[in-house]
């Protein structure tokens, strides 16, 4: 990840057949701050989203509500717009599967793989599942049914077919020439025992249904769901053109696709042994998720434990809520909804932690100083080994962002935070107010250069709160980058404005 000039990230589309959930926001979440940080360490970033529209269940969920699925789909797919913008993700594209230029992408990639003698008619019988999309061997089914739960029916059909079996031997080089291909372990430890126990080919195409692209050349057939949305990758780069765009973000960058653990084999599969098959190049990385349980339940529409992100971002705050979901799940594992420990880690982490150091700091800085930050001798902070030492903290960051281990990030800032909390308790500058105004001033100035590092490293986990804090230290904007972290400083006698809560108690 480190070593590539540009970074591509992108979010899984989302199926438009029902409101956005905790899932979603959170999958979203953990792409918008892995760019956040990737700006912040001056790449090239681009980061993709949107909505998944296509398919037999979509056009179900409209007939449903007695409308065309278009109009369905539009309705749907703004909500999931609007949680971006609520949930201040900063993505660069939102890529619609039922766009004209989405269109063109998904019937280049066909022609590309038909040219290459990839794909081939033939019909089909299996027990199929419209809910996921996918078709399940007898052997697989549990009760009658998928073992996603999703009930199944007998199908048979003319199809076309992907010769994914073909592809068996380079997928398993591909799992082990690069070893992070799949992330975490664990989950490549899963993929690579699937393809190992032999792969069949892959019905690409449905005649059951109209609501898709069409097949070029056949109107009968409609073009697998699945590979519509696969697609979406290479769309918001410009495919079919294969230019600078393409070679910047595609080619020659760190391109992740961020899924949940659900939508495995579709990526890290069936994706490139398409790719592979269409002679185009590859994705970095698989980077997969857990899921959230509702305390400790499955989250599901039946269980009627569905968890609102707008309700909660506005009751408990957007930052908040982002603070939460990435302080309280570890990656790549399961993570547990509980509003009593979002609230307790609200008041602990954030509120009695980062925000009174802020709070305590500025407003002894109005008492003292009138709010003007003292004229020290800078030189006296060159080799303090009280302060923390960016150089390092950058390289840890950045290590723990290889890794998606955003807690551990967290935890890092927090650490920072307890250690000024502790100096000023320490050091007690109300007492050196009466005795020693010199070291008063430079424990004063320490305390700014403390939560300067804070307020910058913060700024990729809640950015709304993190602009505050630097506003308040009045740090220029071209100043809060990694690199300012360890190369600028708290300007010398600047007026500071008074301070204003960043991170409120919540009452439980
Ligand atoms: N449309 C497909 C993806 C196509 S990408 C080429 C799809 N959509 S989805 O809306 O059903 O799911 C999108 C993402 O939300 C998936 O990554 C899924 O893992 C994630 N989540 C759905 N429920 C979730 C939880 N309860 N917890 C965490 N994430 C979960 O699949």
């Amino acid at each position: 990840m480190k070593q590539f000039e540009s970074f591509y990230i992108t979010t899984p589309i989302y199926y438009v057949n029902d409101k956005p959930h905790i899932g979603h926001a959170y999958t979203s979440l953990i792409c918008d701050v892995t760019a956040r940080f990737m700006k912040l360490a001056g790449k090239n970033v681009k980061f993709t989203t949107g909505t998944d529209e296509h398919g037999q269940k979509i056009e179900k969920a409209a007939k449903v509500k007695g409308i065309e699925p278009k109009e369905f789909t539009d309705e749907i797919s703004v909500t999931f717009r609007k949680l971006a913008e609520l949930m201040n993700f900063d993505y660069d594209d939102f890529i619609r599967t039922t766009e004209e230029r989405h269109e063109k992408a998904v019937i280049a990639l066909w022609n590309r793989l038909e040219e290459r003698g990839q794909i081939y008619l033939d019909s089909y019988s299996g027990w199929y599942s419209v809910r996921d999309e996918a078709f399940y061997q007898e052997s697989e089914l549990i009760d009658g049914r998928a073992p996603t739960g999703a009930e199944v029916q007998w199908i048979k059909e003319e199809s076309y077919f992907f010769r994914l079996s073909s592809w068996q031997n380079k997928l398993l080089e591909l799992y082990e020439n690069q070893p992070n291909f799949i992330f975490p372990e664990s989950r490549k430890n899963e993929v690579v025992s699937f393809v190992k126990s032999g792969l069949t080919d892959l019905s690409i195409s449905r005649t059951s249904f109209n609501w898709g692209i069409k097949v070029p050349g056949n109107d009968k057939h409609v073009i697998y769901v699945w590979i519509d949305a696969l697609t979406n990758y290479l769309t918001s780069i410009g495919f079919p053109n294969i230019d600078e765009e393409y070679k910047k973000f595609w080619t020659n960058s760190f391109n992740v696709h961020v899924i949940g653990k659900d939508i495995l084999r579709f990526h890290a599969v069936y994706w490139p042994a398409i790719l592979l098959a269409a002679d185009l190049s590859l994705p970095k990385q698989i980077a997969v998720h857990g899921w959230w349980l509702n305390e400790g339940e499955k989250i599901s529409k039946s269980l009627g434990n569905v968890i609102d992100p707008i309700g909660l971002a506005e009751e408990f705050g957007v930052d908040q809520l982002r603070y939460f979901l990435l302080r309280e799940a570890s990656f790549g594992q399961d993570g547990n909804f509980s509003k009593k420990n979002m609230i307790s880690r609200i008041n602990s982490e954030l509120a009695n932690n980062i925000g009174n150091l802020v709070q305590r700091t500025i407003s002894f800085l109005h008492k003292q100083c009138f709010g003007v930050v003292p004229v020290v001798d800078r030189n006296l902070l060159k080799d303090d080994e009280s302060l923390p030492n960016c150089k390092a903290i950058i390289d840890q960051v950045m290590d723990h962002l290889s890794k998606y281990e955003f807690n551990q990030i967290i935890l890092l800032i927090i650490n920072i935070s307890s250690k000024a909390n502790a100096y000023i308790d320490r050091s007690a500058p109300w007492t050196l107010s009466k005795t020693d105004r010199e070291h008063m001033n430079l424990v004063i100035y320490k305390l700014l250069e403390y939560i300067r590092i804070i307020g910058i490293l913060l700024q990729p986990i809640v950015p709304k709160s993190a602009e505050m804090i630097l506003d308040q230290l009045q740090i220029p904007k071209e100043q809060r980058d990694l690199q300012s972290l360890c190369s600028a400083r708290v300007s010398l006698g600047v007026t500071l404005p008074r301070p204003t809560p960043i991170f409120l108690r919540i009452d439980a």
